[in-house]
């Protein structure tokens, strides 16, 4: 007998079996699923249900599949139940028989599913906050070491102002930083306990709901049943929280990527975290920053695929949102090895501060503390703009940076200019100046690297 067995008499077909199951996929929230049921189980000792021998003889038995599980988390995959529900419910009447029948009174498959994902979802969640706390301390590392590293900043992917390479690495960590408050935003959000709504309107048995919560480590109880079984906005969350992650993340790589090419040469990555070509023996191919940057591709698009599984769902549950795992778990895994793969990385590099400094030194970054300095002289921002613009044409054609250009090239430019020009040109000057808050003078990196200091 299946679990709806009797209002049925002809056989499902082996197709609508194997499409129909979600075993292969929920296996994964087992513990959650005994774990869940065990505070069921006491649940239904409360109003009577079960007496506490009984409950007692069924935690007992739930105890000892958990450690079957625990020990090997494919022991599930070997049978054919329907879902990871039916599999618990199976074993435990294996077990203990008739009595384990009793336990899924009250309860249905839509508040328990609802149940065991909140709590996976915590878990993983707490995991992942982890690994980002990880990557933090990873980059706030590379930054202390790298204070007084120049390295030329971009816009357009053109060279524009020199910042330091600590300023680079402490971006970085302005992003993981955001993600990481709305991943513990979500996991607040979604610390609320689905059991005891039954299928939809409710359970018919009086049971203490904000106990049973408080029993699984969650803040409360939800409050409405039929939101309950079909709230599926931690999924959401976690998918958003983990593809905006996956941007910062791609976007992180892409720097790398660029910064190890043979034509910027800013930084080398550790032989532990790169490949080799078969066929060109020079090659150190940055492939882990490049399936970094790579999948998240795969993370936005389950976030996407998520969005449009529930969107226009009809009160209350419907088995559309059975397909709410397979793109969760791929996410969480897939996130999860990325942000190891980036700390890995980042622990690694090794960057190249005469090369940085060298190409931080070309490509006119200086002009605008230029045209700061006639500024300073009385001449309006717009002209000096403007002058600056005609002097950066002439240095360009003769090769040349603007602080190798003559005092007397330079006061053709503008009369104003005299030999302390050459002062406010040194890349020291460019980035000393910087000094408002989240520049990139020392004193500013210093400052912000200040908060780490514990
Ligand atoms: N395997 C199902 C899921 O993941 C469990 C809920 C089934 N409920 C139902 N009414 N068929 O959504």
């Amino acid at each position: 007998m299946g679990l709806w067995g009797g209002r049925f008499s002809g056989q499902t077909s082996d197709l609508f079996k194997q499409f129909n199951d979600s075993l292969p996929v929920d296996y994964r929230m087992a513990e959650q699923d005994i774990i869940g049921s065990i505070a069921w189980s006491k649940a239904l000792a409360s109003v009577n249900v079960l007496t506490s021998d009984e409950q007692r003889e069924l935690e007992s038995a739930l105890n000892d599949l958990l450690k079957q599980v625990q020990d090997n988390p494919e022991l599930v995959l070997q049978s054919d139940a329907e879902d990871i529900h039916s599999w618990v419910e199976g074993k435990l009447i294996d077990a203990v028989g008739d009595l384990g029948k009793k336990l899924h009174t009250g309860r249905s498959r839509n508040d328990q599913v609802a149940t065991d994902l909140k709590l996976w979802c915590r878990e993983q969640g707490q995991n992942l906050a982890e690994l980002l706390g990880g990557l933090l301390d990873a980059l706030v590392e590379l930054a202390k070491k790298h204070q007084d590293t120049v390295l030329p900043g971009y816009t357009h992917l053109q060279r524009a102002q020199p910042v330091t390479f600590a300023h680079w690495c402490l971006a970085y960590v302005e992003m993981f930083e955001r993600d990481l408050a709305r991943l513990n935003n979500a996991l607040k959000l979604m610390d609320t306990s689905p059991l005891g709504c039954g299928a939809l309107a409710g359970t018919a048995y009086a049971i203490d709901r904000e106990a049973l919560a408080k029993e699984l480590g969650f803040a409360r109880a939800t409050r409405n049943s039929l939101d309950s079984v079909s709230d599926r906005d931690h999924v959401l969350e976690l998918l958003s929280v983990a593809s905006i992650s996956s941007v910062h993340l791609s976007r992180m790589a892409e720097d790398i990527i660029f910064y190890n090419t043979g034509e910027a040469g800013f930084l080398e990555m550790g032989d532990a975290v790169t490949s080799g070509s078969s066929l060109m023996p020079q090659k150190k191919n940055p492939d882990a920053m490049e399936l970094i940057r790579g999948k998240c591709g795969r993370v936005v698009g389950s976030l996407t695929g998520m969005m449009v599984t529930m969107k226009a769902l009809p009160l209350a549950y419907n088995k559309d949102m059975q397909e709410d795992k397979e793109g969760l778990f791929d996410t969480v895994d897939t996130w999860s090895i990325c942000l190891k793969m980036a700390i890995l990385c980042i622990e690694s590099i090794e960057v190249k501060g005469e090369n940085t400094y060298k190409a931080a030194q070309q490509g006119y970054s200086n002009a605008t503390e230029l045209a700061d300095y006639l500024v300073a002289k009385g001449i309006p921002f717009r002209e000096a703009h403007h002058i600056v613009g005609r002097a950066v044409v002439a240095a360009i054609e003769a090769q040349k940076p603007l602080e190798d250009l003559s005092i007397e090239q330079l006061k053709s430019f503008s009369e104003v200019i005299e030999a302390d020009v050459y002062q406010h040109l040194t890349i020291e000057a460019c980035l000393e100046k910087r000094v408002a808050l989240g520049g990139t003078s020392k004193e500013q990196v210093a400052h912000a690297l200040s908060r780490f200091n514990k």
